[in-house]
């Protein structure tokens, strides 16, 4: 089949054309602000690897979040950076501890025109900087780890979250944090589950982002780059478990992956846009070498034509105000 009047370059001859015909389009009701709080800190302390992005106190945070409201971003996903860790990440649980404060100190903020979303993962809280307890080989023991989930699933239910994000990639994390937040009444808890999750080196500056304390990878439970069709395993696991909305993290490296997931889920799907590729933007425009607006704009867009519903990007704020002056 031919088409010999065809002439693609019609629909590109205006701006307004453009827009007319533009396939995708980003708003920030699409866009998931991850914010940071950390414990004992009396002024917003910089990310070095990530700049313009800092660790908030409570007050810098309740902040962040109103102005998140104000620019209509769609939701805010909290981590905390506890002052003290342990082996069993016990801080997580602490209903005054940073992470459940800070879920508690935006809500009271916010209440409900903004969705409020919490990782749940122990990686932040563990000594060794692992996403679960070790068992006496140093193995992340998936069930023990479990046991907690459910318990930190309850602990920022009660705090406050609207929706729970395990990020830990222990297998059946979903079943039992959606039991456990049944058995203690938060039914319309909702669960984002970090579904595909590779382990990645894209992960470099959030490592400084909560100090986290590991040495080696996580390559015994997040997924191995190379893997396509367990990407599809893993969120239909997740789905039967009971997962609200599916994620797949990073964006950037893994949007074919995003694509299938796209193609397959029933259930709303987030991609999150990791702190290596905000850096790596940054550090390629703070030297002149792209254009920062348009890299960042290309990068969120280019998430979403891949069939994200949302994206979680740091720069989630700074991109609600370019999508609301246009
Ligand atoms: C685990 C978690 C990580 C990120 C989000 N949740 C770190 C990891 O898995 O190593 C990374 C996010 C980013 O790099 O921006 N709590």
């Amino acid at each position: 089949m031919s088409f010999p009047n065809h002439r693609p370059r019609r629909l590109r001859t205006t701006p307004a054309m453009r827009r007319l015909t533009a396939e995708n389009r980003l708003a920030p009701a699409d866009l998931i602000l991850p914010a940071f709080i950390r414990e004992g800190i009396s002024e917003p302390s910089p990310i070095t690897s990530m700049p313009g992005v800092v660790q908030h106190t409570t007050d810098s945070l309740k902040r962040a979040a109103a102005e998140a409201v104000e620019l209509g971003i769609g939701g805010i996903m909290l981590f905390g950076v506890p002052a003290v860790r342990d082996a069993r990440g016990t801080a997580s649980l602490d209903p005054d501890g940073v992470l459940n404060q800070g879920i508690r100190d935006i809500r009271a903020e916010v209440g409900d025109d903004l969705v409020i979303m919490s990782d749940l993962c122990l990686d932040e809280f563990t000594d060794h900087g692992h996403c679960g307890v070790l068992d006496a080989d140093g193995y992340v023991d998936n069930d023990a780890t479990l046991e907690i989930y459910g318990q930190m699933g309850v602990a920022q239910a009660e705090a406050g979250a609207h929706i729970v994000g395990p990020s830990g990639m222990m297998d059946g994390q979903v079943a039992v944090i959606r039991q456990a937040l049944e058995d203690a009444g938060h039914k319309n808890t909702a669960i984002l589950a970090y579904a595909a999750k590779y382990a990645s080196p894209f992960y470099g500056p959030f490592r400084e982002a909560v100090d986290s304390q590991l040495t080696g990878d996580r390559r015994t439970y997040q997924m191995d780059s190379a893997n396509r069709r367990e990407a599809i395993l893993e969120v239909e696991l997740d789905l039967e478990e009971g997962a609200d909305m599916v994620m797949v993290k990073p964006a950037m490296s893994y949007l074919d992956i995003l694509a299938d997931v796209a193609g397959m889920s029933p259930v709303p799907v987030s991609a999150y846009q990791v702190s290596g590729e905000y850096a790596m933007i940054e550090a390629a425009a703070a030297n002149g070498w792209i254009d920062r607006r348009g890299a960042i704009m290309e990068s969120v867009l280019s998430i979403k034509r891949a069939g994200a519903n949302t994206v979680l990007t740091y720069w989630a704020a700074e991109l609600a105000g370019w999508l609301k002056e246009s």
